[in-house]
């Protein structure tokens, strides 16, 4: 069940709409404009405020967002979107506010209604969560936060090695787009110097042995507000501050669904096989010093990239061990430290 929140309201909807154009405007026309007092309008100021949505003050002209918002467009995204791409995704779900895209289509599985493919994307995340209980820092229209709901008609053992697929069509979108200075790090890391970029969550539903129903979450951090960042618990950084440009989060989105329709086949057809070279070629881990966390153990070892199935291949003393997805975590010397 979603929680109200703010952009259920439709006065907060137009006020957005309006600020959006990045042009001041006065308290006195958006109270015109939404029917409301000056004092209606300031409080409402505030509740956007507490959405993550900068909002500066200028004196004598009003209320504006620094540079604008360019949001979400299904139209848009569907016009960059390739005509095989089209096909795959049967329907393309967006909200300005969810408590999670990938809860939302969890809840469609659930209900029976999922189609083979459906896309599930929100402008900001009440309850956004990442791995391990984590949660994940979703202001409004900013960032991208995307689910894909897919169904993969083999058992749940199959599924090994998906969410370094996924990690792959991200990173190998993003590469093309021109941003070098990133890294993989297994499973499903994308990060920048250390720093992470994006990340992705796998939930699987379904009776797991004839098909699965697997919900791929991933939030990529676009442009982060700089006060939505300091409630971020660990090193992150975003792809504003990597290219100094501003980003069309619509196109990005097209052509990482693109990338990742023709991937999701290809996974299904050949398994993670088919992408162990590229990954290998692209591990950012790959030759480093690491230590492996496995429940309550601590394993050193050197990356030797990963396995035809996905799994980490880990050198220590001249022996060569593999661990699985799952509960593992990596720490490289640097988070150690
Ligand atoms: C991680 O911790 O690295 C995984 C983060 C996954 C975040 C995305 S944002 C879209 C989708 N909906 C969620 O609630 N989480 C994922």
């Amino acid at each position: 069940m979603n929680k109200a929140g703010h952009f259920n309201n439709e006065r907060m909807h137009l006020l957005i709409l309006q600020l959006a154009d990045g042009e001041s405007h006065s308290g006195e026309s958006l109270g015109k404009l939404l029917g409301v007092s000056r004092a209606a309008v300031w409080k409402s100021i505030k509740l956007l405020e507490d959405c993550g949505i900068e909002i500066e003050r200028v004196r004598g002209k009003g209320y504006r967002i620094r540079q604008g918002l360019s949001l979400l467009d299904k139209e848009v995204i569907q016009q960059y979107m390739e005509q095989s791409a089209r096909q795959f995704y049967q329907s393309i779900y967006l909200f300005s506010e969810l408590d999670s895209t990938n809860q939302f289509l969890l809840d469609l599985s659930d209900s029976g209604q999922a189609d083979y493919a459906s896309v599930c994307l929100a402008e900001r995340q009440l309850s956004g969560r990442g791995r391990r209980g984590r949660k994940w820092v979703s202001p409004f229209g900013k960032n991208l936060y995307c689910s894909v709901l897919w169904r993969f008609r083999q058992p749940l053992a199959a599924l090994e090695g998906l969410s370094l697929v996924v990690a792959l069509s991200i990173y190998k979108v993003l590469e093309e787009q021109g941003y070098h200075d990133i890294g993989l790090k297994w499973p499903n890391d994308i990060l920048s110097q250390s720093k992470k970029l994006a990340g992705i969550l796998l939930e699987v539903r379904g009776d797991l042995i004839d098909f699965c129903d697997v919900v791929i979450g991933f939030g990529i951090n676009v442009d982060m507000p700089g006060k939505s960042g300091q409630a971020i618990d660990q090193a992150w950084t975003d792809l504003f501050s990597l290219s100094g440009k501003s980003i069309d989060r619509n196109i990005l989105l097209a052509a990482i669904l693109n990338q990742l329709a023709q991937d999701l086949l290809h996974f299904e057809q050949q398994g993670f096989s088919a992408f162990q070279e590229a990954w290998n070629e692209r591990d950012g881990l790959k030759g480093q010093a690491v230590t492996l966390l496995v429940g309550q153990d601590a394993i050193n070892g050197v990356v030797r990239g990963v396995d035809e199935k996905g799994a980490l291949l880990l050198e220590n003393e001249g022996v060569m061990c593999c661990y699985h997805g799952g509960e593992v975590s990596v720490r490289t010397i640097e988070e150690t430290t």
